[in-house]
């Protein structure tokens, strides 16, 4: 294990671990107070997955004929409407606004978000999966440039080579929203164990790329609203790559979160080695659970 790596703060809560540790308290708090309901839509990701992306189909596939609705969508969506940033006042703020749908975020383990509210409410939820090689080669890029939600100061123990910061992974160092020797396959797990209710929906990162208008209206009937095949291709141009770049806001721009949108950028980064070792590590982890990753 490399020296680098500084020793962290970290409590547990749930068996989970948070450093800074106030954010175990945060936790808990958002895990009591936060009350989904039944119009509600939660985006659970893994960092560096496309929750950015997804986020935004959900809110053209939703809010694309209401220019009001979408603006409010707008300006609280991205920091807003993450789970882990939320405060009292947002909740309250969040549910006051004369929404149609609710749009959640978390990057949280699905313990830690009170499923069984979830299940309950029946509120939406759309988990997206990413292969994991080329989440990590997008972490390593965003992890270079800002803290990521409320994880400050992560730049500092954030293992700035490449290396060190496949290690630091792959030896179970992730310090946040995981429990010790954990991490993404471990998220994934978390998420899956709903992945059969009705108010759940796996999305792949790759089939979105490989075919938007089909996964687009995917989401659309699982959310309930219907696009006609023009609506549909409205939201495939204003949800590319391209288009998402060209109008980003301020904030994603600073947070690195267009960077390329590839399928295969992990191979600019990965030895042979690595490469082996990450499919053993989540053929360990995964083996049993029918998921496919795509990486090329
Ligand atoms: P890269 O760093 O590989 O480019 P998240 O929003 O979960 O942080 O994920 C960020 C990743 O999703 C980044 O990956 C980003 O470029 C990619 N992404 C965001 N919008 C996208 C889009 N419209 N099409 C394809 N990829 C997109």
């Amino acid at each position: 294990m490399n020296s680098q790596y500084r020793d962290l703060a970290i409590t547990d809560w749930q068996g989970y671990r948070f450093t800074p540790p106030a954010l175990a308290k945060i936790a808990e708090w958002q895990y009591a107070n936060w009350y989904p309901t039944v119009n509600d839509v939660l985006i659970a990701s893994y960092p560096k997955t496309g929750t950015t992306w997804l986020t935004q189909i959900v809110k053209k596939v939703i809010y694309m004929n209401d220019t009001a609705q979408m603006a409010v969508a707008n300006a609280v969506t991205q920091l807003h409407s993450y789970l882990e940033n939320a405060s009292e006042i947002t909740f309250e703020v969040m549910q006051k606004l004369p929404w149609k749908r609710l749009i959640w975020e978390t990057h949280y383990p699905a313990p830690i978000v009170n499923m069984d509210r979830v299940k309950k409410t029946s509120c939406k939820v759309i988990y997206i999966v990413r292969n994991p090689k080329d989440q990590l080669v997008s972490w390593f890029h965003m992890s270079q440039r800002i803290p990521t939600h409320r994880m400050a100061p992560i730049n500092s123990y954030y293992p700035a080579d490449w290396v060190s910061f496949f290690d630091f992974f792959i030896n179970g160092k992730q310090p946040n929203y995981a429990r010790k020797n954990e991490w993404y396959p471990d998220h994934i797990l978390s998420w899956y164990a709903y992945h059969n209710e009705k108010n759940v929906l796996f999305v792949m990162y790759e089939d979105l790329k490989e075919d938007p208008a089909k996964e687009i209206r995917k989401i659309a009937n699982f959310l309930g609203v219907e696009r006609s095949y023009e609506e549909i291709e409205k939201i495939v141009e204003a949800t590319s790559f391209q288009t998402m770049k060209k109008e980003a806001s301020p904030l994603t721009s600073s947070m690195n979160l267009l960077r390329k949108g590839q399928v295969g950028d992990w191979k600019n980064y990965f030895t042979v080695a690595q490469s082996e070792l990450m499919d053993q590590k989540f053929h360990e982890k995964l083996s049993g659970i029918d998921l496919e990753f795509t990486y090329e």
